[in-house]
């Protein structure tokens, strides 16, 4: 279909833990081309994951090139894409050297858990009661502060660098805007957004800005960082310096789990989502007022459009979903594509007593156990692969129970029903499961690409496609299917409570 002129697209690279994207959308938020790739996930030893900083920007390339080729086959031109969002996988850190752009390091991934021993000493050090008020996030392994920090302290080459003055920082998107695009006198863009900025545990929750204070807690002072900026902006980051969509404007960008967010159209307070990726990431839009937990989740800056007031969320972050189906697939073996999972899973009617608590870079939200390890419990001569691939799912189906409940305490407000995307999402069976432990209706939208989507309306935000929520009535609003509950409260509270006791007792391997 061909209509040139009046067609307005929106696109979005989506940068994630195990696979880059570039989608093409079109005015009701349908893909009408995309491309996706995997790439190499390096593990030098136990607990630490790394990625290619320049693999990550060939993916992209790659991803760009075959998808913008499939939308101009259709007869379409790029200029007819009137909006480039980027999203991205958060707090996974590069460093590099600004006089030359070359990066001094892998990636250290947000999941990565080298840094226990850092964030043990960091614990009792002065100040160390003050950083969860001022950031919203816990003292863990999880932010990029702490991983900037390991590198300072065992890379000489970044170290050299640091002291000179010319050790630039960023996230994934950082670093991808850096090398992608370029400012209006063909300058290098160094800029990131407040939603990924709030990951760094280096930006004051409440003024958006970068605080001295962070900066001397974690010996990062001589470190640049890049500048802030809305996550929907007509300027701050730039046009695409080459590639087959040379020249177009670069509008949105915001972390992964906030795009998810704007996905789902969950823009007002008290509106929920969870997206089931490498890990899973349950936000809770609070309004315009930072709400810090008082039961183990995470304060985030959700999004801020340009010229607007930000939106806040209350994060449940679970460092292990997707990331223990792929366990099952390439360390075990059990299972030859991860969608087979939720097949085997309902072959049997319960684990049959297993626990699987897949803590491979310990345990986020509620609990923050950084030393806690992955341990299948209650296994016998009984438990079959079947069983297995049924913990597995579980796993991240309790965990969002145990987020649901703190939530729940955090706010006051019972949540009715929860919206979902991702990957394990596509799976009725294991949305089934999800409505099963937690006793609450799941709703799975038609289109479930939330991330990239989200990306994209930002970016048409910040070119100007959109001026209100309203404006976006007939995107992703196609139908729905809810997921309701078929278990009883009692069988509920007993599984549940089973779990907590393997929580308990996965604690303290490291130790
Ligand atoms: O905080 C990490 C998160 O942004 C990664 O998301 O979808 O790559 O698991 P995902």
């Amino acid at each position: 279909g061909t209509d040139q002129g009046t067609s307005q697209f929106t696109a979005a690279i989506d940068q994630g833990t195990t696979s880059t994207r570039f989608f093409i959308f079109d005015e009701r938020g349908e893909p009408v081309a995309k491309h996706q790739e995997e790439f190499a996930q390096i593990y030098p030893h136990a607990g630490w994951i790394e990625h290619d900083p320049y693999v990550l920007i060939q993916s992209v390339r790659n991803c760009i090139e075959v998808a913008t080729a499939k939308f101009l086959a259709e007869g379409y031109q790029p200029k007819d894409i009137r909006a480039i969002g980027i999203t991205n996988q958060r707090e996974t850190s590069v460093i590099w050297d600004v006089r030359n752009g070359k990066a001094l390091h892998n990636a250290i991934v947000w999941a990565d858990s080298r840094t226990a021993h850092i964030v043990r000493q960091l614990k009792l050090k002065d100040g160390a009661d003050k950083v969860l008020e001022m950031t919203g996030l816990p003292l863990s392994t999880y932010p990029s502060a702490v991983k900037v920090k390991w590198i300072l302290e065992h890379c000489k080459a970044a170290r050299e660098v640091y002291d000179e003055g010319y050790l630039a920082f960023g996230t994934v998107d950082s670093w991808l805007l850096y090398n992608l695009v370029i400012g209006e006198s063909g300058e290098k863009l160094h800029v990131t957004d407040v939603t990924n900025a709030s990951r760094t545990m280096l930006l004051h929750i409440d003024t958006l800005d970068y605080d001295p204070f962070l900066k001397s807690f974690f010996g990062l002072e001589k470190l640049l960082l890049p500048k802030l900026a809305s996550s929907s902006n007509s300027i701050a980051y730039g046009t695409m310096e080459s590639g087959p969509l040379k020249g177009l404007r670069v509008t949105g960008c915001l972390g992964d789990q906030s795009a998810a967010l704007v996905g789902q159209k969950a823009f007002d307070q008290g509106m929920a989502k969870n997206t089931y990726g490498t890990g899973c990431f349950m936000l809770y839009n609070t309004g315009n007022k930072p709400v810090i937990s008082k039961n183990g989740l995470l304060t985030t800056v959700a999004f801020q459009l340009e010229n607007s007031k930000p939106v806040y969320a209350l994060e449940g972050s679970i460092a292990v979903a997707g990331s223990a189906v792929k366990f099952l697939r390439d360390n075990l073996g059990i299972i030859k594509e991860a969608r087979e999972v939720g097949d085997l899973a309902v072959r049997v009617p319960d684990s049959g007593g297993v626990v699987f608590v897949t803590a491979f870079a310990g345990l986020f939200a509620p609990y923050w156990i950084d030393d806690a390890q992955g341990t299948i419990f209650g296994m016998t001569n009984y438990t079959t692969k079947e069983h297995i691939c049924r913990a597995t799912v579980e796993a991240t189906c309790f965990q969002t129970k145990a987020i649901i409940i703190a939530m729940e305490k955090d706010s006051g407000i019972k949540i009715k029903n929860l919206a979902v995307d991702g990957g394990m999402s596509n799976s009725d069976e294991c949305m089934q499961m999800q409505s099963d432990i937690i006793g609450i209706d799941v709703d799975r939208p038609a289109m479930r690409e939330t991330t990239a989507l989200g990306a994209a309306i930002a970016a048409g935000f910040g070119a100007r496609i959109w001026s209100s929520f309203s404006d976006l009535g007939g995107v992703n609003a196609r139908n729905h299917k809810r997921f309701t509950t078929k278990t009883t409260k009692a069988q509920q509270t007993s599984q549940f409570r089973r779990w907590e006791r393997a929580v308990a007792m996965s604690k303290g391997w490291l130790t």
